[in-house]
């Protein structure tokens, strides 16, 4: 390539696992209803992933989809991120068991642990190795299983989150070209003084895994959601200011903004905030709640399919997670 490269998302692919728990369901296990969930969050239902599902089979089915829609074969892909806080184990990364699934014998694989902002964080370091041409062609999955960390005797958290995986395939391409899906601008943030706000506190080297740590339940997560709601609603904001500004762009220019799924409340706060009708907020969080790193891919997947995404759009991706982290992007799809 004669100019420097850029990089262009060219397929979307997502997975969601089929076991669907609806509020009704949930308000058997915990004291909670669906008139509760469905007004503080938007949430009426989320997808449970099987018991022999891990987080690289549900990241395996996205990334196949996503490289059918962009066309590559298994030996294109030279670049493997998984964005995920469920790896199927501490080692090997669940990027490399998507390498052995697929086949896609000339990858480097690796994780990214960014919590929700995760997929985000991964688009922009998977970004950088293309757009330094040392790599060609990436496969971005972001993909978890959060039932295994779910406290399901803990009202308060387990009505917020799903199991599912999204993915996309991302190319360097001549910055002379065209291209569609072309990634204009990333920007990350982290505030490390607010780790305790949300985690799961066990199963790490801080605190292993013991009968009486797992009674205690520290293998779950932990949440203060009124401070986490305040603080997502605040940074997605100036992250999403500071990418289109980034980007040479302005919100009057947004065709559609994909906001990390936590809860329709701050979505709409978010819309709020930038002067966009509600209807550019794109929402899934009705069906599928909290997947964390998955939310962002399996919604631009889901707004790709359904011809939302028109040649040209400028699409802003913006998340929030726990660290606290954060990270914004815009999209000329
Ligand atoms: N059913 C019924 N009552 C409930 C439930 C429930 N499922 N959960 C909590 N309550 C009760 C509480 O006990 C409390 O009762 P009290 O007043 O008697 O103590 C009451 O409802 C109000 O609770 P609040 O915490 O004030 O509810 P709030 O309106 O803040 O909504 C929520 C809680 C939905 C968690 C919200 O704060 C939120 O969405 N936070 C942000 C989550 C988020 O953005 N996470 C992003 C990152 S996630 C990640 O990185 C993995």
């Amino acid at each position: 390539m004669s100019s420097p490269c850029v990089s262009s998302i060219i397929g979307t692919g997502s997975y969601m696992p089929e076991k669907i728990l609806t509020n009704e369901e949930l308000s058997k296990i915990v004291d909670t209803s669906d008139e509760w969930i469905t007004t503080r969050t938007g949430i009426k239902e989320r997808r449970i992933a099987a018991d022999n599902q891990a987080t690289s089979d549900l990241a395996t089915a996205a990334a196949l989809r996503a490289m059918e829609s962009a066309g590559v074969k298994p030996e294109d892909i030279d670049l493997i991120v998984v964005a995920t806080v469920t790896p199927d184990m501490p080692f090997p990364s669940t990027a490399c068991f998507v390498q052995k699934n697929i086949g896609a014998s000339n990858a480097v694989c690796f994780d990214i642990s960014a919590a929700c902002s995760g997929f985000l964080y991964a688009l922009q370091v998977a970004r950088n190795f293309l757009n330094a041409g040392t790599r060609s062609t990436a496969l971005v999955i972001g993909a978890e299983k959060l039932s295994t960390l779910v406290n399901w005797t803990d009202r308060n958290t387990c009505v917020l989150f799903g199991d599912g995986a999204g993915a996309v395939v991302i190319r360097a391409v001549d910055s002379a070209t065209e291209a569609p899906g072309r990634v204009l601008s990333t920007i990350m943030g982290s505030d490390g003084n607010l780790v305790n706000l949300l985690r799961v506190p066990g199963g790490g080297s801080a605190c292993p895994i013991t009968a009486e740590n797992i009674d205690s339940r520290l293998n779950t997560i932990h949440m203060e959601g009124k401070e986490t709601f305040k603080h997502a609603v605040t940074r997605m904001c100036q992250a999403s200011e500071k990418a289109l500004e980034m980007a040479g762009l302005t919100k009057e220019d947004i065709s559609l903004v994909i906001p990390h799924q936590a809860n329709a409340r701050i979505i709409t706060a978010i819309a709020d905030r930038l002067d966009l009708p509600h209807e550019k907020a794109f929402m899934n969080v009705d069906k599928y709640g909290n997947t964390s790193a998955a939310t962002i891919p399996v919604a631009l997947d889901e707004a790709n399919r359904q011809g939302r995404l028109k040649r040209g759009d400028i699409v802003l991706l913006v998340a929030f997670g726990g660290g606290f982290t954060w990270a914004s992007s815009v999209i000329r799809w």
